[in-house]
């Protein structure tokens, strides 16, 4: 199907991806047209091993090197000077591409069948909530792919850490699951943080991106309680997210999960979670704030766009 120029959704480690063949301008365009993503958003393109590299970038800078030797395959995107030839489908016209290797069986043995890359965004339409599972998949997209290969639950949960290495110093362009402090910790530098203005389209950046169809609330812990019971008071119907079993007082209407204490099982249920709210057709999401350590940057991070939608 791939080698037809037909669209297939994979799992890899982070969420599932919307495939086609990175080298065929008309597969990656209809990417675009399933998704409903404006044509100027670049997507990334998924390696089946390392040393294809250096196909899609012009160079490979020594940050780049270290950074690959490090994390890949593993759920970290690198921003590159693109390699003459890689289409403006992928790049959406910019000069600089992104590139990763995924960390999982299902993904790898898939890119390594197909014996080149493939440009995978998140098999969500544009501004909704990434899939972590084939289910989710086949929601958002029902018969318009041409296949979903079912690979079970995504284990990481949310998307790729995304480091631009274009430049003197590194960037993070998205904060994910492979913190800030691991990277620096490689490179022995700082890394800048792109604020959501500056620098390239990215649409993982737009500040209504990841969202469920119902407002989406964040509450911090001590105000939960209190506005649980302000919206039993208007008569809405609430469905929360929180991480504490005292919630369970206040629970008459409200449809709750229960979420984990530590961040990676938090990343890892996220997006299902939201998902499974929304689907209750709720007036209101609440979502109680996790703490605010680095390691729940990423985490912080696609909360906010959700409650911006
Ligand atoms: O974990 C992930 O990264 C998942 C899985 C499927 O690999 N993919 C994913 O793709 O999240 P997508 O397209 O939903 O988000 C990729 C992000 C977008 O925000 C896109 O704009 C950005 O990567 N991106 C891709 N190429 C870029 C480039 N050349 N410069 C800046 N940002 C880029
Ligand atoms: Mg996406």
């Amino acid at each position: 199907m791939l080698r037809r120029g037909l669209l297939v959704a994979f799992p890899t480690e982070t969420v599932y991806g919307l495939g086609a063949d990175a080298r065929n301008p008309a597969a990656v365009t209809a990417i675009f047209a399933a998704k409903g993503r404006p044509a100027d958003h670049p997507v990334i393109v998924h390696l089946p091993r390392r040393a294809a590299m250096a196909e899609w970038a012009a160079e490979v800078p020594p940050m780049a090197d270290a950074l690959a030797d490090a994390f890949w395959p593993g759920p970290l995107t690198l921003i590159l000077r693109r390699a003459p030839g890689v289409s403006d489908a992928i790049t959406g016209g910019q000069d600089t591409v992104g590139l990763r290797v995924p960390n999982h069986l299902v993904a790898l043995g898939l890119l390594r069948e197909f014996g080149a890359a493939l440009a995978a965004p998140s098999a969500n339409r544009f501004g909704r909530i990434s899939p972590t599972t084939a289910a989710h998949v086949e929601a958002e997209f029902g018969d318009e792919v041409a296949a979903v290969v079912d690979g079970g639950a995504c284990p990481v949960g949310v998307e790729s850490t995304i480091v631009d290495v274009t430049g003197p110093r590194p960037r993070l362009l998205r904060p994910g699951m492979i913190l800030e402090d691991a990277i620096e910790a490689i490179l022995d530098v700082e890394l800048e943080v792109a604020r959501d203005h500056q620098g390239p389209r990215v649409s993982g950046r737009l500040e209504s991106h990841y969202a469920p169809d119902a407002p989406v609330e964040l509450v911090t812990q001590e105000h939960l309680t209190r506005r649980l019971d302000d919206c039993a008071r208007q008569g809405l119907r609430v469905a929360a997210l929180a991480r504490r079993e005292s919630l369970l007082d206040h629970l008459h209407d409200v449809i709750w999960a229960r979420m984990p204490d530590h961040p990676v099982q938090y990343a890892r249920v996220l997006y299902a979670e939201l998902r499974s709210a929304d689907d209750l057709k709720p007036d209101r999401i609440l979502v109680e704030l996790p703490p605010r350590t680095p390691a729940w940057n990423a985490i912080h991070d696609r909360l906010r766009r959700a409650a911006s939608g």
